[in-house]
């Protein structure tokens, strides 16, 4: 029995797929905070021009860029492995696969759009590049990328995760990047934040928040800010997932995939392996697509879809969204990938439509998940992974019950290596499940207040 499927080379996709250009009902534009739609001149202190013509692309496919495709060469293609060790454990009828992007040098599926937004920021001229890190997975992939693209990186890490993984800002440092705490000192709005709560476990919005500010206060103007998720761009240059995913089932000689699933922080890793299954829906396939959140900060699951910065302090444009509202500071779970208030627009107007169902996850099945599945498959996933797993795990015993052979398909976004330090706190059993207090997103939810509000149009087919 195989089981794992290899693509040479020369078998890559060549091209990324753009679901904007299929979606039933079309998204709703960026706006600023007068409601006024974003135009491309707005966003050209903060990102290279090529990348802003990207963001607001409507062609279905986009040709990569033969030097991105030679760098993405040192990993790509990315295995696709079936999980047939978890499979005989839990005694389903249901085959398990996954797409390993945790063999890229960084360790997660992050390099993917890092390597692609390095390349085209050094194409416009650009030197140098600020972003902002949750557990450290984006950072190091930036770092990793402006390293063999030759640009500078500082990258602004949450506290919480600068403290929990020293490690992470080592591998930064080694390829190059600096790395700071945020909230910072070297920032207004860093230190503003610093003024109000000293103690802050920081967030991936406040994180953003000093990141833009470092990019557009150059005044040289050749650096620019980067974003790991959340943007289309992002989701784009993601997609080289699922499409190589789609020709690995064929070559194994699956027909029919039942679930998809991936972790959603921003959305980029899920959006990654389940747009191109999305595009078959929307042609008629029945398929369970299935983003899964912690319940800590159950953005899709519990969220309104509103207008939102990006942000926490307000420097992005409105985007239209699933939020649990800007200043929200989620629980200080080991997911730090996951503890963003908001979620790709993208992402968010599929959910809308029907075509995507999330589901939240506890972090201790998340665990127990995680445990089990490196005992069996032997590679120890990101506690974000570990949600994709555990859903994974609950389809496949359902698929037990229902006594029905299934294919589910899940996302394995990056590896724990550097992440052992929350599995030491699960053995010594100092974790807790964190399901979100009510009283504590209404409360983060009354920043949306008077902020304009989308839409929610969809087509009614899902
Ligand atoms: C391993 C891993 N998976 C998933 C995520 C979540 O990000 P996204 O939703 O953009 O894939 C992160 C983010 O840091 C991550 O490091």
């Amino acid at each position: 029995m195989s089981i794992k499927v290899l693509l040479d080379e020369s078998e890559i996709p060549r091209q990324w797929y753009n679901l904007a250009a299929d979606l039933p009902t079309p998204m709703q534009p960026p706006i600023g905070p007068d409601g006024s739609p974003i135009t491309p001149d707005k966003l050209a202190p903060v990102f290279p021009m090529n990348l802003i013509e990207q963001e607001v692309c409507q062609d279905r496919w986009v040709d990569i860029p033969e030097e991105i495709l030679e760098i993405l060469y040192r990993w790509r293609p990315s295995p696709l492995r079936r999980a047939v060790f978890l499979e005989r454990a839990l005694g389903t009828p249901a085959r398990i696969y996954y797409k390993d992007e945790s063999v890229s040098p960084a360790g997660s599926h992050k390099p993917n759009t890092a390597v692609a937004q390095a390349w085209y920021n050094k194409q416009f001229g650009i030197e140098h590049l600020t972003t902002e890190t949750g557990a450290g997975q984006w950072g190091s992939a930036l770092s990793f990328a402006c390293a063999l693209v030759g640009l500078s990186c500082k990258v602004f890490m949450v506290r919480i995760s600068f403290d929990q993984k020293p490690y992470r800002r080592l591998m930064m440092e080694t390829w190059g990047g600096t790395c700071i705490a945020s909230p910072s000192r070297e920032t207004q709005a860093g230190r503003s934040i610093l003024e109000q709560d000293p103690d802050t476990p920081g967030s991936l919005g406040i994180a953003i928040s000093e990141a833009i500010e470092a990019a557009v206060s150059d005044p040289n103007g050749k650096t620019r800010y980067s974003l790991g998720s959340v943007l289309n761009h992002v989701m784009l240059h993601q997609t080289i997932i699922g499409l190589e995913t789609k020709k690995q089932l064929e070559k194994i000689g699956e027909k029919k995939v039942d679930v998809v699933i991936g972790c959603a922080g921003g959305g980029s890793n899920y959006a990654g392996l389940a747009f191109p299954f999305m595009a078959d829906k929307i042609a008629g396939a029945d398929i369970e697509i299935i983003p899964t959140e912690p319940s800590s900060c159950p953005t899709l699951t519990r969220g309104p879809f509103a207008y939102d910065y990006g942000d926490t302090v307000g420097m992005t444009p409105l985007l239209p969204m699933h939020t649990l509202g800007h200043t929200f500071v989620p629980p200080p779970i080991h997911a730090g990938g996951l503890r963003y208030h908001g979620i790709a627009p993208l992402v968010s107007q599929s959910v809308i439509e029907g075509l995507a169902t999330p589901r939240a996850m506890h972090q201790l099945e998340c665990y127990q998940a995680a445990v089990l599945f490196a005992r069996t498959e032997g590679v120890i996933p990101a506690p974000e992974t570990s949600h994709a797993i555990a859903c994974a795990i609950q389809e496949a015993e359902k698929a037990k019950q229902e006594g029905k052979e299934r294919t589910i398909l899940f996302n394995f976004s990056g590896h724990g290596l550097m992440d052992l330090v929350g599995y030491e706190k699960y053995f010594e059993g100092k974790l807790d499940d964190y399901p979100l207090p009510e009283e504590l997103m209404n409360k983060s939810l009354e920043a949306l207040k008077d902020l304009p509000k989308p839409k929610a149009a969809k087509s009614g087919r899902w």
